[in-house]
């Protein structure tokens, strides 16, 4: 099989569908690679940031009406209609936006940064798209961006250690705006928390633009007592 090379960054588009029509939700750029500037071997995401920075208003209208739209159409003509979450990767070509995956579910870590940014109802639009109502549907969005920081097992995406205890997850939660969400945890018997996971924390803030989002989420990440992690220092950077 001979098939097209292209290049250029990687975002990610979110939207939902109700086999009639598609409403986007949000834009968030992922981090694959292990360690700092896009080194060592491919993981599930090590942090993300909403909206992606080079997916402006245009490039978003675009994909929505020449990928989501069609995709739309497409599945009602097939007799498939879609309802869901629709994540559409894209790299960002000099010949435009190109489609690299469609996933039918949030990522991670995107969610952790879609999520946070939502200001309606979860609830309320998953219903909107399963009853087939999303056209006269709001949703609403927190116009800030939200940073996350995976904390992963040292080792990880190899093989790692678990039982390693993490401290001072409340710490983290006292900068403004930051949320650590669980992954890879357990309690203990003795009701200590620890790692049980690869990737085990993403620690996610939101900030007036990404910079004080990213800023956020290190103050929280830089409060969490964890020997046995490691996180990449250049989330979000520009
Ligand atoms: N972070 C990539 C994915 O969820 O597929």
């Amino acid at each position: 099989m001979i098939e097209q090379r292209i290049s250029g960054p990687e975002a990610s588009l979110f939207a939902l569908l109700d086999g009639d029509s598609a409403i986007l939700m949000a834009t968030a750029q992922d981090h694959k690679r292990a360690y700092d500037n896009d080194e060592g071997p491919n993981t599930g995401g090590m942090g993300a940031i909403s909206p992606a920075p080079r997916l402006d208003k245009a490039l978003e209208e675009q994909v929505m009406q020449e990928v989501v739209g069609p995709v739309v159409r497409g599945m009602a003509a097939e007799g498939t209609p879609y309802r869901g979450v629709l994540y559409v990767g894209l790299m960002l070509t000099e010949d435009g936006p190109q489609v690299i995956e469609f996933n039918c579910r949030f990522g991670d870590p995107e969610a952790q940064v879609i999520l946070p940014r939502l200001r309606t109802d979860l609830v309320s639009a998953m219903l909107a798209t399963t009853n087939a109502s999303l056209h006269h549907f709001d949703m609403r969005w927190d116009p800030r961006a939200a940073v996350t920081v995976v904390m992963a097992s040292k080792g990880y995406p190899g093989s790692y250690e678990k039982g390693s205890i993490i401290r001072a997850i409340d710490a983290a939660e006292t900068v403004p705006d930051c949320n650590v969400f669980h992954a890879g945890t357990a309690l203990a018997d003795n009701g200590n928390l620890i790692a049980v996971g690869g990737r085990v924390l993403a620690v996610t803030a939101l900030g007036d633009d990404a910079e004080s989002a990213r800023r956020n989420a290190y103050a929280g990440v830089a409060k969490i007592d964890w020997q046995g992690g490691f996180y990449r220092s250049d989330i979000a950077k520009t």
